[in-house]
C-alpha cells in the first residue's frame, strides 16, 4: 500500500518513522526546508530509544501520482493549503485519514474530497519536535484509533488496519471512530478551557479555593456539549477526565496553553473556537469555554505576547 503522510512533525514524524522501520512503502509531503533538514534521515527518540530512520521527502512538486493511503498530521490552521497540495496524490481509489484533533475538519474534507474517500481518526501520543528538528516522544504510550465515519468495518479499513499495525504504537480500528474523535475533543477544550483560563496547571487551579469546582463546572459544561451532538461521554471517557483534572498537584497544562504561553501558533479557534459554535448550534450554554476562547482571542489580537505579559513597558 503506498502511503503518503503529510507533514513530518510531531506525530507525522512518529507515526512514519514507526511505518518505515517496519517496511511499509511510505513518502513524507514536506516542505522544502523540512525536505533539507530530512535529507540524512529522521531522528526520532523517546523512552527506551533515540534512532535516525531514513525517509523519504517530497515536496508539493516533487508528488509522484495518486496513493493510496493519506495521513494528514498537519495542525489545523495548515489544512486548507494541505488540500491544496495534495491534489496530485489524489486518485480515485485514495483513502484520506485525517489525525487531527478536533472534529469539524471532516466537513472540509468530506466536502472537498466526498465523504467516501475520507476518514475518521484521532492519535494519542505526547511528541514535540525540538530546535533542531528531531522528533521527541515525550510518554511512553502511543495509540492510533480510525475507522470508517458511518461506522462499519469494510474490507478497505481492514487492510489499512493491517498496514498501520506496527511496532512503537498501539491502533484501533473503530466501530464508531466519531465517538473516540468527540471524546478526545471534549476532554481537549476541558483541559484548554481549564488552563488557559486559569493561567496555571491542573495542580495549581485545584490549590486554588473553589479551584475544584471550577475543574468540575468545566467538565460539566464540555461534556452537555458532546451529549447534544449525540456522543454522550462513556463512564470510562468520564471517569478519564475525573482524574486527570482533580489530581492534587498535578502539572498538567494543555499544549493549548502551552503554545499560547511560548508565543506560537495555536489551534484554538480550531479546538475552542469550532467548540462553542458547535454548541450555540445545539444550544447549549458553555460561559466557561467561551471565556476561555474569548482570552485566546484578545491574546491574538495583541499579537502572540505571552498571556499575562503587559501590552506597554510599565515604569518602576
Ligand atoms: N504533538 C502531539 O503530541 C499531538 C498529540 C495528539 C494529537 N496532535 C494533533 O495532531 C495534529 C498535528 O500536530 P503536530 O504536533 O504533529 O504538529 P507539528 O509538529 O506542527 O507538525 C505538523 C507538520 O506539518 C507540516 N506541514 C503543514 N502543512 C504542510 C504542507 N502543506 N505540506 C507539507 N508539510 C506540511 C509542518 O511543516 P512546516 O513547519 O514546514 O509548516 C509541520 O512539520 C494537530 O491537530 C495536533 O493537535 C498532536
Amino acid at each position: 500500500m503506498r502511503t503518503l503522510i503529510v507533514g513530518a512533525g510531531a506525530t507525522g514524524g512518529f507515526f512514519g518513522t514507526r511505518l518505515v522501520r517496519a517496511g511499509r512503502d511510505v513518502s513524507y509531503l514536506v516542505h522544502a526546508h523540512r525536505a533539507d533538514q530530512l535529507r540524512h534521515g529522521l531522528r526520532v527518540y523517546g523512552p527506551g530509544y533515540d534512532e535516525t530512520v531514513p525517509v523519504r521527502a517530497l515536496t508539493a512538486r516533487e508528488l509522484d501520482g495518486p496513493y493510496d493511503l493519506i495521513l494528514l498530521m498537519v495542525k489545523a490552521w495548515s489544512l486548507d493549503a494541505a488540500l491544496e497540495d495534495i491534489t496530485p496524490a489524489v486518485g480515485p481509489g485514495t483513502t484520506v485519514l485525517p489525525l487531527l484533533n478536533g472534529l469539524v475538519h471532516l466537513q472540509t474534507l468530506n466536502d472537498r474530497l466526498g465523504r467516501d474517500a475520507v476518514l475518521g481518526g484521532i492519535v494519542r501520543v505526547v511528541c514535540t519536535v525540538t530546535p533542531e528538528g528531531s522528533v521527541r516522544q515525550l510518554k511512553p504510550k502511543a495509540g492510533l484509533v480510525f475507522g470508517e465515519q458511518d461506522g462499519g468495518l469494510t474490507e478497505r479499513v481492514s487492510a489499512i488496519r493491517q498496514e498501520l499495525a506496527v511496532p512503537g504504537y498501539h491502533v484501533t480500528l473503530a466501530d464508531d471512530v466519531l465517538v473516540a474523535m468527540w471524546h478526545k475533543w471534549a476532554f481537549i477544550a476541558a483541559g484548554a478551557t481549564m488552563t488557559c483560563l486559569m493561567r496555571g496547571s491542573i495542580g495549581s487551579i485545584l490549590a486554588a479555593p473553589g479551584g475544584r469546582e471550577f475543574v468540575l463546572d468545566v467538565i460539566d459544561e464540555t461534556e452537555r456539549v458532546a451529549r447534544a451532538a449525540g456522543y454522550p461521554p462513556s463512564a470510562a471517557a468520564h471517569a478519564a477526565s475525573l482524574e486527570m483534572f482533580t489530581e492534587e498537584g498535578s502539572v498538567f497544562t494543555s499544549s493549548l496553553y502551552r503554545d499560547v504561553l511560548a508565543g506560537h501558533a495555536h489551534e484554538g479557534e480550531h479546538l475552542l473556537g469550532q467548540y462553542v459554535a458547535v454548541a450555540d448550534r445545539l444550544g447549549v450554554d458553555v460561559p466557561l469555554t467561551r471565556l476561555a476562547l474569548m482570552q485566546l482571542r484578545v491574546h491574538d489580537q495583541n499579537g502572540s505576547r505571552p498571556v499575562g505579559a503587559p501590552t506597554v513597558a510599565v515604569e518602576g
